[in-house]
């Protein structure tokens, strides 16, 4: 199951990353954390060092697609795959790999070159920093192009999971990644602004039937969650107070999760039950993959490759839990 976590910058979308990351590596779940925000600080949250930081797959796009297309007869080259170039027959699909803490090997070599198991059970993997250049639709090179690849070309199921820490913004509508999840956490601060992010996700994703579900932060006082009802009614999933020892670890204090506040570990218990409370679609998740392709073919990659990128659509390609990671029916 593949939640994204979106809000504004300083809302806590890294911290609530981090904490669900942990709390369901806790259960000996296998869960796969991305960070692919403009700021990548999921990796110290998560309590790693700088030198045992992923390699970014943003910087290594072309290794990625080159493994990821296969022998697929769609996908002439790795040049010539984009972001959102589907799967077909012959391309090598992913499977999430077991938890850290079994100490199995990942399953593939995307895992095993750019995914590594950090201080409390979660993988972490990392697109890297990105700049204002890497935003917007004309964006061939995108560094979150590199967890588009990834999420579309992921077998996964009920227990297990892939957080993925993001922007609320520009390239995720313009490329269709905000349609590659089962659920949606949305962090807002009880301000007008964190409100205001929620106003805009909220209407792209009514358009693409995508699940929104609000994760009121840093909230202090009755008032606090009267503002967000108001602003936000049934989408609020639940409230997060402020947390001494978040604010401790930020003073270089680590922490397990048992130190946590009681409510702020059963609100994430919260967030686990309703990500899995939500059935995978994968029909809808087959449709807007190949609409947004060919969107994306029509406004500019066909141009960028010089191909006709319509033609990397395989009609006879069924998502789902059927197909395995070899890429041929079970
Ligand atoms: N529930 C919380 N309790 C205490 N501090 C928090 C909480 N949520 C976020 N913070 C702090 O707020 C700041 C911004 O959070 P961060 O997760 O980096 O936001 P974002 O990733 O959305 O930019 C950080 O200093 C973080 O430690
Ligand atoms: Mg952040």
């Amino acid at each position: 199951m593949r939640v994204a976590f979106v809000g504004k910058g300083g809302s806590g979308k890294t911290t609530v990353s981090a904490l669900f990351a942990r709390y369901v590596a806790s259960r000996g779940l296998p869960v796969v954390a991305i960070d692919a925000d403009i700021n990548q600080h999921l990796g110290m949250v998560l309590g790693m060092e700088d030198q045992a930081l992923p390699r970014p797959m943003g910087s290594h796009l072309t290794e990625i697609k080159e493994w990821l297309r296969g022998d697929n007869p769609r996908i002439s080259s790795a040049a010539a795959m984009v972001k959102t170039t589907p799967p077909g027959w012959g391309s090598r699909l992913l499977d999430l790999p077991p938890a850290a803490v079994t100490g199995l090997p990942t399953t593939d070599p995307i895992h095993e070159e750019f995914a590594v198991a950090a201080p409390y059970g979660p993988w972490l993997m990392a697109t890297g920093p990105f700049g204002e250049s890497d935003l917007g639709v004309a964006c061939y090179h995108s560094k979150v192009g590199a967890v588009e690849l990834y999420l579309n070309h992921l077998v996964d199921g009920p227990g297990q999971y892939v957080v993925v820490d993001m922007t609320a913004g520009a390239d995720s509508f313009a490329s269709g990644l905000f349609t590659r999840f089962d659920l949606t956490f949305l962090v807002a601060e009880p301000t007008r602004q964190g409100v205001g992010v929620y106003r805009q996700y909220r209407e792209y994703a009514a358009d693409y039937g995508v699940a929104v579900a609000v994760v009121g932060n840093k909230v202090q006082s009755p008032q606090d969650v009267a503002f967000l009802r108001e602003h936000v009614g049934s989408d609020l999933l639940v409230c997060l107070g402020h947390s001494g020892v978040v604010r401790g670890m930020e003073q270089g204090r680590p922490f397990g999760l048992e130190d946590l506040e009681p409510e702020v570990s059963s609100g994430l218990g919260t967030l686990l039950e309703a990500v899995d409370g939500r059935e995978k679609d994968w029909e809808r998740f087959g449709r807007q993959t190949v609409e947004f392709h060919l969107r994306n073919a029509r406004a500019w990659a066909n141009r960028a490759t010089g191909e006709d990128l319509a033609a990397q659509i395989d009609p006879d390609f069924v998502f789902g839990p059927q197909i395995t990671a070899a890429g041929s029916p079970a």
